[in-house]
């Protein structure tokens, strides 16, 4: 592991997040990583991160149609209420990494993005915005910390919660959320749309 050149890189790409940046810069950036920044590293860490995005991913699905069959939507959504964050928590312990989910606009507040995580989900949404493809990537925290990202789309299953209110989020459906989650702003979603990403770290 050549912590050096991460910490370089980890530098060169907190600067140029901050530093109003469109999308060309963190492209440029991106080249730039495979000159500086061991490629295998970066690779391998990449890897890490879908596999474990995946993993949650499966499981969270998983858990969540099995209570939208067993008890509707309202059922599902209390499931989540209790269950998704305590669920990624401990999947975080069995990967040995941080796991978290994140979004401009957040359902549960304790899934607020960090500044860091703030500046990435602007870049993804600057791309999406603008027709480009978002795309997952690895870089370092505090010259330590290896972070993955990667973005989080809407599909026809996350409308029965994410979805127009009135339209494929139900009216009752809604008020079950906004009693459980009274500062909601993770609604209005339509197919396809970016709904955040996921912020993985490592040690
Ligand atoms: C049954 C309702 C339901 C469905 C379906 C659903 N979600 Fe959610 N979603 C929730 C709830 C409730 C939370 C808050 C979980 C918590 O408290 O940790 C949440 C949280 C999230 C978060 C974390 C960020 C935040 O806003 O707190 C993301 C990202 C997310 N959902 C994406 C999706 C995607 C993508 C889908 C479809 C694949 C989906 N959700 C389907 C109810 C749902």
């Amino acid at each position: 592991m050549k912590y050096s050149n991460m910490l370089f890189l980890s530098t060169m790409m907190v600067f140029i997040f901050l530093s109003g940046c469109g999308q060309n810069q963190v492209e440029d950036q991106a080249t730039t990583a495979h000159s500086t920044f061991s490629e295998s590293d970066s690779l391998a860490y990449l890897q890490k991160g879908k596999t474990i995005a995946a993993a949650t991913f499966v499981t969270l699905a998983g858990k969540l149609k099995a209570a939208m069959k067993s008890g509707g939507v309202s059922n599902a959504v209390s499931y989540c209420n209790l269950t998704a964050y305590p669920l990624v928590d401990s999947l975080s312990k069995v990967h040995d990494a941080t796991i978290r989910r994140t979004s401009l606009k957040v359902r549960n507040p304790k899934d607020a993005p960090t500044p860091q995580e703030h500046a990435v989900l602007k870049m993804y949404q600057h791309q999406a915005d603008t027709g480009k493809p978002q795309m997952p990537f690895v870089t370092t925290l505090e010259g330590e910390r290896i972070a993955f990202y990667a973005p989080i789309h809407i599909n026809a299953l996350c409308l029965q919660c994410h979805g127009k209110i009135g339209e494929t989020l139900s009216e009752d459906n809604y008020a079950h959320i906004k009693e459980l989650y009274p500062q909601d702003e993770a609604t209005g979603y339509t197919d396809g749309e970016l709904r955040g990403m996921w912020s993985i770290s490592f040690q």
